[in-house]
């Protein structure tokens, strides 16, 4: 006779084209260890309404604690019978405890609670690796931004020089996005902190069970409070999993930023031999492959998302089998995750700059314009003049094929004339330095090194809360 949970009204079992499709063992048997401990409680649930005796509770949880060993060392493990974990770990506990026993447990719970409430233990603990491994990364970049000090390079918009920055600051400009990535996973474990155990199929129980008591048993501090959404929802597995892409997309855009500035034309930055690949055809060859691969991931990370949306998107609200689906897409962005950040932080906390290089490239292309027009605004000319006044002084060095500070005092006499005095105009020239530009700009949350500063221990202790 087949072992299924559901045989009694069926004259035979599944076709093996059915069970073939409807297998899950092969990526929910990672549940197991959390759908014994949902059991455990569960048992003493039972136990407490006296739907099992003291001896008999007691056995049940020694039979667990066996499941559980035989779980682990591998002796005890699906078969291709086995529908999913739930069924699997089924047939385990009756050849330990004895039809009799083992066929007491499923009394008042479901698989439909009981997934929905492995899938978010289960989540709750990755999410955590996950924030852990996303504050290495946090970690290496402040650690580089630290070590740059007061280093300068070419801040770009439109991949254009557009004003000098520090390198700091630059590298301090992706630490945001990630701390709040980790925000982000602590602000959904609170609404993820409730417990479907309970809501049986979709209705309740009739047996009296304290749903209370499982979640505190379970690590949650509230149950559903409606069990047709205990067991039929799935935003807060979608929420995890756009989570999940979205630190994909802000590691995708460092990626991107690394593989730039490790280019040649670039060479603002060297990765580490240990973080880098070679060519099997071209020996000169040394690639950005962990930033390629996380910039490559980041679109199977939003896959996931997006396949994860498309399955819930018209459902019926209570369980349809469709929910099975939300599994393999979070199992899958948390395996890339954990695999992806160490190789990542590793990768940024080896990675060298050409500081040289950066602060030779930060003036260039024009980039202390900005400083000519603010320049002027402090001397009382309006700012649309001074815009065009500086645009000025960049036509006429862009003609020569000089840079703003290899303009004479002269042509800065002649440009300015109708708004400056010809002795006041060449002071123009203190401006015209990357460490006057940076230091300048002074406003909270600005580049200059005293903002920059204060903005790294401000981070620190951001990430010392996180
Ligand atoms: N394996 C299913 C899932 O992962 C749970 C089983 C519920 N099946 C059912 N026929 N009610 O969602």
């Amino acid at each position: 006779k087949h072992l299924a949970l559901w045989g009694g009204r069926f004259k035979s079992g599944p076709s093996p084209q059915l069970a073939r499709l409807s297998k899950s063992t092969q990526f929910d048997w990672r549940l197991a260890g959390d759908d014994i401990a949902g059991s455990r409680a569960h048992a003493r649930a039972l136990g407490r309404a006296g739907l099992l005796s003291a001896d008999e509770l007691e056995r049940m949880e020694a039979a667990l604690n066996e499941l559980q060993r035989r779980v682990d060392s591998g002796q005890f493990a699906p078969v291709e019978d086995d529908e999913d974990e739930a069924t699997a770990l089924e047939r385990g506990l009756l050849a330990i405890a004895g039809d009799e026993l083992g066929g007491k447990l499923r009394a008042g719970r479901s698989r439909n609670d009981q997934i929905a409430c492995l899938i978010r233990m289960w989540l709750r603990r990755h999410a955590r690796v996950v924030a852990g491994l996303l504050l290495d990364v946090t970690d290496a970049l402040i650690g580089q931004a630290v070590a740059a000090g007061d280093a300068v390079m070419p801040g770009r918009t439109h991949m254009q020089h557009a004003q000098p920055v520090l390198l700091a600051h630059q590298l301090m400009a992706h630490v945001w996005p990630l701390l709040r990535d980790i925000d982000r996973l602590s602000d959904w474990d609170k609404r993820m902190d409730e417990s479907p155990y309970g809501s049986g199929a979709l209705a309740g129980n009739t047996l009296g069970l304290d749903p209370q008591a499982v979640a505190s048993e379970l690590g949650f501090s509230r149950v559903a409070a409606n069990s047709i959404d205990g067991t039929a929802s799935r935003d807060l597995v979608a929420e995890f999993s756009f989570v999940a892409a979205m630190i994909g997309v802000d590691l995708s855009r460092l990626s991107e930023e690394i593989i730039i500035w490790n280019s040649q034309e670039f060479a603002f930055v060297r990765l580490d031999d240990a973080y880098s690949t070679g060519s099997s055809i071209m020996p000169q060859k040394k690639n950005p492959d962990i930033a390629e691969l996380t910039r490559g991931k980041s679109g199977r990370l939003i896959g996931d998302m997006t396949g994860l949306m498309a399955t819930l998107k018209g459902l019926p609200t209570a369980y349809a089998r469709d929910l099975q689906e939300d599994k393999e897409a979070v199992f899958d962005q948390v395996d890339t995750l954990e695999t992806l950040l160490p190789a990542f932080s590793g990768m940024v906390r080896t990675m060298t700059f050409d500081l040289d290089r950066l602060k030779a490239e930060a003036p260039t292309g024009f980039a202390l314009a900005t400083d000519i027009a603010e320049w002027l605004v402090k001397r009382g000319v309006p700012f649309r003049h001074a815009h065009e006044l500086s645009g000025a002084c960049v036509q006429l060095a862009e003609g020569r094929s000089v840079e703003l500070w290899d303009l004479t005092d002269a042509d800065f006499i002649e440009v300015f004339k109708d708004f400056l005095p010809p002795q006041v105009a060449p002071k123009v020239r203190t401006v015209l330095t990357v460490e006057g530009s940076v230091s300048a700009r002074d406003g909270e949350g600005g580049t200059a090194p005293v903002r920059v500063c204060e903005q790294i221990a401000q981070a620190q202790r951001h990430a010392a809360q996180a």
